[in-house]
């Protein structure tokens, strides 16, 4: 090996030029702010998946269309009001703001509805994955707190009986007909659709796919209603944006490949919009084993699909309506399950006190996703415990 002698000099001069970039960058710094995101996506995989749109399988197509579902009102009737904003909302409060906007149109509700004409919320809890506790009961008071049980149905779906657990038996008493748990059979949901004895439905290595995406759609398909995921906290009323079917932005940078999430979705019951994502799922390639954003790349190539074949698409609601956490730190929710100070500030000199910005904010969006996270506890006092539960109790008489 040959030996290098680094002259002295030149060393100094190295030092030199290495502490004179330091300072460069970190006045660069002090300027500018810096955006990087770096992510890596195989490139066969992005024009194999992405970016050749396929034919959509003719779901729409009017000798097609389920007679339980009208195109017309669905796809083409008037709506109240837009949730879409056509801007990247990543400034300030904008998203918080634009939530702000969508309203019911006042009316007299009609009361106690029969159960099938009311509107279905599902969510799912894996009977073997944790005992339902009031942690996980905190979802139960969220919705009971902020939902119509006049005209809406919670139904609690899970792989085995929960029956027994003393939580859930208080709110079948307390809720007869706006609170239901089920066992979900999916071989039967599947029947009628592309899916209908497919081995996919099956597979066990791809728990993910099948607990996640796949029960979802097979549940919206057949009771229509809206999906929202067992770790979210809702915080108001959903009433105004059922107009629309949706599903919901992945977070406010506007992933290319990853754009839509599946948190919380709204499809009516045989939605030609699920059975061509029913198509997709049966036809392309098949979700990996570990995946967890399969879902979201299909939806994506669904939306693509449909305009190619000039049907509007499905609509995509800002990710604060419901998850107001996956931003950046100067605008995203501050953190569920860290302690906080009810005189101290969320973010551009914003307070967290009762009845402050904070507050309001919880007022106009629709939902709080806590992403798991299921072995933490909400801090006493602290914004959620305050802004959110204590409310929930409150509203519930508790
Ligand atoms: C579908 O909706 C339109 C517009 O709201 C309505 O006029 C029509 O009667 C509906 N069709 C059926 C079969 O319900």
């Amino acid at each position: 090996m040959p030996v290098v002698h680094l002259n002295t000099k030149l060393v100094r001069l190295l030092c030199y030029a290495l502490g004179v970039s330091a300072l460069l960058i970190t006045y660069a710094f002090y300027l500018y702010e810096p955006h990087v995101e770096l992510a890596f996506y195989d490139r066969d995989w992005v024009h194999r998946e992405l970016e050749v749109v396929k034919p959509l399988a003719g779901c729409f197509n009017v000798d097609r269309v389920s007679n339980k579902y009208n195109i017309s009102e669905n796809l083409y009737g008037p709506k109240r009001n837009e949730v879409q904003s056509g801007v990247q909302l990543r400034m300030g409060l904008d998203c918080y703001n634009l939530a702000g906007t969508i309203r019911s149109a006042p009316r007299n509700g009609p009361q106690d509805i029969p159960n099938d004409e009311r509107v279905h919320f599902h969510t799912y809890w894996r009977s073997d994955l944790a005992p339902f506790g009031p942690r996980q009961e905190y979802m139960l008071k969220s919705f009971f707190a902020t939902q119509n049980a006049d005209t809406s149905r919670l139904i609690l779906w899970s792989n085995g009986e929960l029956g027994h657990n003393p939580i859930l038996q208080s709110y079948m008493r307390k809720y007869p007909r706006a609170f239901a748990l089920k066992i979900v059979d999916i071989p039967g949901l599947a029947v009628g659709t592309a899916l209908d004895g497919s081995p996919l439905l099956k597979r066990k290595d791809a728990k993910a796919w099948v607990d996640g995406d796949l029960i979802r759609l097979l549940l919206l398909w057949n009771y229509g209603g809206v999906w929202v995921d067992m770790d979210s906290l809702l915080t108001r009323d959903l009433d105004p944006l059922l107009e629309h079917e949706f599903v919901t932005q992945w977070d406010c940078y506007d992933k290319q490949y990853r754009p839509f999430n599946g948190a919380l979705m709204r499809f009516h019951k045989h939605s030609p919009y699920l059975c061509e994502a029913f198509h997709i799922m049966l036809t392309d390639t098949p979700p990996r084993a570990d995946s967890t954003d399969w879902g979201a790349t299909l939806y994506l190539k669904l939306w693509r699909r449909l305009v190619a074949e000039n049907i509007p698409p499905f609509k995509i609601l800002p990710f604060c309506f419901s998850d107001g956490r996956s931003c950046r730190l100067d605008n995203r929710l501050p953190d569920p399950f860290e302690k906080d100070d009810p005189q101290g500030k969320w973010t551009m000199g914003l307070g967290m006190e009762n009845g402050g910005p904070l507050d309001n904010v919880l007022h106009n969006i629709f939902g709080v996703h806590l992403h798991n996270q299921w072995d933490k506890e909400f801090p006493e006092n602290g914004w959620v415990d305050r802004l959110l539960l204590k409310r929930y109790e409150k509203a519930l008489g508790a």
